[in-house]
């Protein structure tokens, strides 16, 4: 008989979420808005926003990594490998995950950032789950956040009501037992370019008088493009995953969606042939954390999780980047 495969088991989660709340209300005192565009346009009543001006992502990356590593009950010297998928990086480089290998002391580790905006934590679990399955690592940390309040301008009716502060992270571990991360798609379309993205700061528009005074250095997205391509992208990865793996609606146990719009959510879900209580929701509460919103998700469900729930992931973001995957959970009795 041939040996058991080798899959990548999620073993533990962990999240950080700032204190500090921006509420509907407060920013209706900023920008031309008003609660209830907000909730029906987005499903968002508050987001989360790290104010302390001496801590930035690789903070955040390293709380959840922290709490994360304390519930599965490994120390940091035993992590191969530190994925960071971020669009918030504390620097241009060194990368974060350096910083967060450094403040872990996680003397053994390696890693690197992932840039992929809103599916950098996808991208990053399928990129650790295959360093498992090749036998190269036993132990990755993936973790995806966002410091969105420090790239966003408040001013920006459009932009500022969506995206707040956060952070997540799971541990990956080479498994036997059959669950695990099962399969992936992925995609990008670089045609999406300036639909969504920060103009300056990188190698073409470096930081001057000029582009400060445009206020190039802030997220500027075309709501109704992006929107369009989220609604078809996200729905369309999520249907091949299961597709191709024979899944259906009553199979999936929960659909973890990126938490941009609840309507892309809603689209996705019906698409998928699942019902409200099978779809992990906390927008209201967080709203658009990027690269942080799915594992965030995991964290708030993981209580309520079984052994062999099959979960699909999905994200569509700036890129445009886009995909969905397959993970049957590893742990846990949940109700
Ligand atoms: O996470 C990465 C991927 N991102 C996404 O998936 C986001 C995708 N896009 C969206 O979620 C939605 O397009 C938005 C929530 C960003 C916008 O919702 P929308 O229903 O597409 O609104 P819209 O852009 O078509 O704007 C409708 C109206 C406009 O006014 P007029 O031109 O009809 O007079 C906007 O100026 O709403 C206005 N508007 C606002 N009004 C009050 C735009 N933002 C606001 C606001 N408050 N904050």
């Amino acid at each position: 008989m041939a040996d058991p495969k080798t899959t990548a088991a999620v073993t533990a989660v962990g999240a950080y979420l700032p204190p500090d709340r921006l509420t509907n209300a407060d920013l209706e005192a900023l920008v031309d808005t008003n609660d209830e565009w907000i909730r029906s346009r987005t499903g968002i009543e508050e987001r989360r926003i790290l104010r302390d001006p001496t801590k930035a992502t690789s903070f955040m990356a390293t709380e959840a990594a922290r709490e994360c590593l304390a519930k599965a009950g490994v120390a940091p010297d035993d992590v191969d490998c530190i994925l960071v998928a971020t669009i918030t990086p504390d620097h241009v480089f060194p990368s974060t995950a350096c910083l967060v290998q450094h403040k872990l002391g996680a003397q053994r580790a390696w890693g690197y950032d992932i840039s992929a905006a809103c599916s950098g934590f996808l991208y990053g679990l399928t990129t650790g789950a295959k360093m498992i399955e090749a036998g190269m690592h036993r132990r990755v940390l993936v973790i995806g956040g966002d410091a969105m309040s420090r790239i966003i301008d408040y001013t920006d009716r459009t932009t500022c009501v969506i995206f707040g502060d956060g952070a997540g992270a799971v541990l990956l571990e080479a498994t036997t037992d059959g669950t695990g991360v099962l399969d992936s798609v992925q995609y990008v379309d670089g045609s999406g370019v300036d639909a969504l993205w920060m103009e300056a700061g990188g190698s073409l528009h470096p930081a001057t008088r000029e582009t400060v005074d445009a206020r190039l250095h802030y997220v500027r997205q075309d709501g109704k493009t992006v929107f369009k391509r989220a609604v078809t992208g996200m729905a369309d990865a999520a249907a091949e995953v299961m597709e191709r793996n024979g899944l259906s609606g009553p199979d999936i146990r929960y659909l973890v969606p990126h938490q941009a719009n609840l309507r892309i959510i809603d689209a996705t879900a019906r698409r998928m042939g699942i019902g409200p209580d099978q779809v992990m929701v906390n927008i209201a509460r967080y709203g658009n954390t990027t690269a942080g919103t799915l594992p965030l998700c995991l964290a708030d469900w993981e209580a309520d999780l079984r052994t062999g729930d099959n979960l699909v992931l999905a994200a569509f973001g700036g890129g445009f980047t886009w995909g969905a995957t397959w993970l049957k959970w590893s742990y846990g009795s949940g109700q």
